[in-house]
């Protein structure tokens, strides 16, 4: 268990450092990073600055928080996010969710790479997560619940907020940015899904696949946080398209969704302003 009191203690440093509290967090997926670009930088960190925090190990995943402001509004990005396939118990990969919370984070925006089960999906289709499946993976509450965030039993009846939701399909439609709506479901990872896995997944009720975000929104729904979940389609899921997959084709497919998804969320955060 990690010590609740010295993520405390470090995240109000941070806030002294900062002098505001971040608004709007954003965890930026596979070949998402640039984004940080877009926002007015104020200062940053690296995961490995705060002592006992996971490091990310996977290629395209910087590992760093940087603070600042996107339209204005006070916001903190997640440059990489861990995964579980790391090694990491599933509490150290939502240990940087926990940690915006106590930052004053209100709403949460999750993105990913993901690869698409629903046929009516094409790379580069970015989704809007209406739900998720994460019975297949360890739930990232378990172990004594951490009293200070939340609940032991928190509803999951709607993880990704309704409000967020109608916000982010109208500066879509603004942006002339088409959106397509689905349920995640996540895998462990991190080799990718046979066939046989992504027609299940099919029947199960998922569109889009991919190795995080559901715990990270279990977190972050345990620790009061709005949520909202941005999934690009980096590739068919196995056994739907012509190539084999791999995580290069995934960060190149990344750039095609990169610039739009950009948009989005910088004239959401003006919206919510
Ligand atoms: N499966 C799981 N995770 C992914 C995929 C995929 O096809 N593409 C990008 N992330």
């Amino acid at each position: 268990m990690y010590d609740y009191e010295r993520l405390r203690s470090y995240a109000e440093k941070i806030s002294s450092k900062i002098g505001f509290a971040p608004k709007v967090g954003i965890v930026l997926g596979s070949g998402l990073g640039d984004m940080a670009d877009r926002m007015q930088s104020v200062y940053s960190c690296s995961f490995t600055d705060i002592s006992g925090f996971p490091m990310s190990t996977v290629e395209g995943h910087a590992g760093q928080f940087i603070f600042g402001y996107i339209s204005d509004v006070p916001v903190m990005c997640m440059q990489g996010r861990i995964h579980y396939y790391e090694g990491y118990s599933m509490e150290e990969v939502v240990l940087p969710i926990r940690f915006m919370a106590m930052l004053g984070v209100e709403s949460v925006i999750l993105t990913n790479a993901a690869g698409g089960v629903n046929k009516d999906f094409k790379t580069g289709d970015i989704v809007l997560l209406t739900d998720h499946i994460a019975t297949f993976v360890p739930n990232p509450l378990i172990n004594p619940n951490v009293d200070e965030l939340g609940v032991r039993f928190p509803d999951m009846t709607e993880v990704y907020d309704g409000k967020m939701r109608e916000i982010m399909k109208n500066v879509a439609q603004k942006e002339n940015i088409t959106l397509k709506e689905g349920v995640y479901l996540q895998f462990t990872g991190p080799s990718f899904e046979t066939p046989a896995e992504v027609r299940m997944a099919g029947m199960l009720g998922a569109d889009v696949v991919g190795m995080s975000t559901a715990c990270e929104a279990i977190a972050a729904r345990h620790a009061g946080m709005k949520v909202c979940g941005l999934s690009f389609v980096s590739n068919p899921a196995a056994g739907l398209g012509e190539a084999e997959l791999s995580h290069e084709d995934v960060q190149k497919a990344s750039k095609l969704s990169a610039q739009r998804m950009a948009d989005l969320i910088k004239s959401f955060c003006a919206q919510i302003k």
